[in-house]
């Protein structure tokens, strides 16, 4: 029961950032799982908050290195990620209320959002990154 399949496409050869987004996805992942299973218990409390902490964890890493960088972008970037947290936020409310259908719906909006970004957004940031160092 996977959601997300983790494949090149979401490489972006930058291996902190690379194992923070393979993460996510599993974590994603487990969330599905936990929501298919009708498992409103432990499990998926529990990981629905691992999904909050992580990507709060993960946003504030690439912000930082923006900073870092006085990328141009950043703001944007960072307006981004806010509209994700609040997203993050929903699917813990209608979780939390047991809304598994809705809840779902938000998930694969999650899911959408997260290759998106890591595609295009992300990518953008490291590429710069990886031009940078090398030259
Ligand atoms: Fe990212
Ligand atoms: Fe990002």
């Amino acid at each position: 029961m996977i959601l997300v399949e983790w494949d090149d496409t979401l490489i972006l050869d930058m291996p902190q950032i690379d194992e923070h987004h393979h993460k996510l996805v599993d974590i994603l992942n487990r969330c599905y799982r936990a929501l298919m299973m009708h498992d409103h218990s432990h499990e998926l409390g529990e990981v629905v908050a691992e999904l909050l902490d992580y990507t709060q964890y993960h946003f504030g890493t690439e912000e930082q290195l923006m900073a870092q960088v006085n990328y141009a972008a950043a703001a944007s970037h960072a307006a981004a990620h806010r509209k994700f947290i609040n997203s993050v936020h929903n699917f813990k409310d209608r979780s939390e209320a047991g809304e598994s259908f809705v809840a779902i719906d938000v998930l694969v909006f999650l899911k959408d959002w997260l290759v998106g970004h890591i595609q295009n957004t992300d990518r953008a940031f490291t590429n710069y990154l990886n031009e940078r160092t090398e030259s």
